[in-house]
């Protein structure tokens, strides 16, 4: 299989090197391609093996001889080229999967898989659990909700946080910043709303799934918690992440995610739902 990467940032580094040392399975990186070039470039000399330097994504979408394109930079990338990429038929992995909140954009991409031989595909990122939902969204599937807990400097220069005068340096204990549907979310946390998202379609729905997001001054990592009940039973499911070792910001988790999500196209065993 032949991948482009887009977005050469921490997880298109990681999942780069990743493909470089045989880690990912039976892949070949032949494109790299990030809006700064030269971001692209110093990735693209670390390697070992040689991989060409995309100037555009038109140059990705015209090679034939490119599978799979792995989204890794921005949810108006996935706007901007997603569409772009399956009609040219090339599978596409979506790491900014909370450009997905945007359902006619969704609705869009849906229509071109129900139309044409082409795949999407959407790992688990920095939250665990999303095997169990899925299964059990097989069935009735009532409650699916996802609490976030982060130090409240992860929230600085949030505009709905800001807009309710809470002074971040001053919260003393776990403060409850919003309750609501994952739906209501997105646009108010476009930092932390792709968990929000992929739980969201692995189960019921943005309208339905609920998200709490709370600044806890008790903890120092991202810690996502997901509760679902249903004719399954109940699931808790807490994922305390580490961050990125090249950059806080990003969990490293869904990275090795990406890795594995990689991996697992071209392996004929697989484990889990
Ligand atoms: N699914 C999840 O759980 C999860 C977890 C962490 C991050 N993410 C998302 O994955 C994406 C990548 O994360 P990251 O930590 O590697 O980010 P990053 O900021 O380290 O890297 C992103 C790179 O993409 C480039 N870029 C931005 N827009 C582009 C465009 N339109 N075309 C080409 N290049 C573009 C930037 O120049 C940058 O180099 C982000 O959207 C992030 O929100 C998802």
């Amino acid at each position: 299989m032949r991948v482009a990467i887009v977005g050469c940032g921490v997880i298109g580094g990681i999942l780069a090197r990743a493909i470089d040392e045989g880690r990912a399975g039976d892949v070949e990186l032949v494109y790299l391609f990030d809006l700064d070039g030269e971001k692209a470039r110093r990735l693209a000399d670390s390697l070992k093996r040689r991989v060409r330097v995309a100037g555009s994504i038109d140059e990705i979408v015209r090679d034939e001889a490119v599978n799979l394109v792995v989204e890794a930079a921005a949810p108006s990338a996935v706007k901007e080229y997603g569409e772009k990429v399956l009609m040219a038929g090339k599978d596409l992995m979506v790491l900014s999967v909370g450009a997905f909140h945007d359902q006619e954009l969704y609705d869009r991409i849906v229509e071109i898989l129900r139309e044409r031989d082409v795949h999407v595909y959407i790992p688990s990122g920095a939250i665990s659990g999303l095997d169990a939902v899925k299964a059990a969204a097989m069935e009735e599937l009532e409650v699916v909700e996802l609490v976030t807990r982060k130090p409240p400097r992860a929230f600085k220069g949030n505009r709905y946080v800001e807009s309710k005068g809470i002074d971040l340096d001053k919260v003393t204990r776990p403060t409850v910043l919003f309750e609501g549907s994952a739906r209501e979310a997105a646009p108010l946390f476009p930092k932390g709303i792709n968990v929000a998202l992929s739980l969201s379609l692995a189960g019921i729905g943005a309208d339905r799934t609920k998200v709490k997001v709370i600044a806890d001054p008790t903890i120092n990592r991202n810690v996502h918690e997901i509760h679902a009940k249903g004719s399954f039973g109940r699931l808790l499911c807490v994922t305390h992440n580490y961050p990125s070792p090249e950059n806080p910001e990003t969990s490293y988790l869904a990275a090795l995610s990406a890795v594995r999500t990689l991996r697992n196209l071209t392996e004929k065993l697989r484990i889990g739902t």
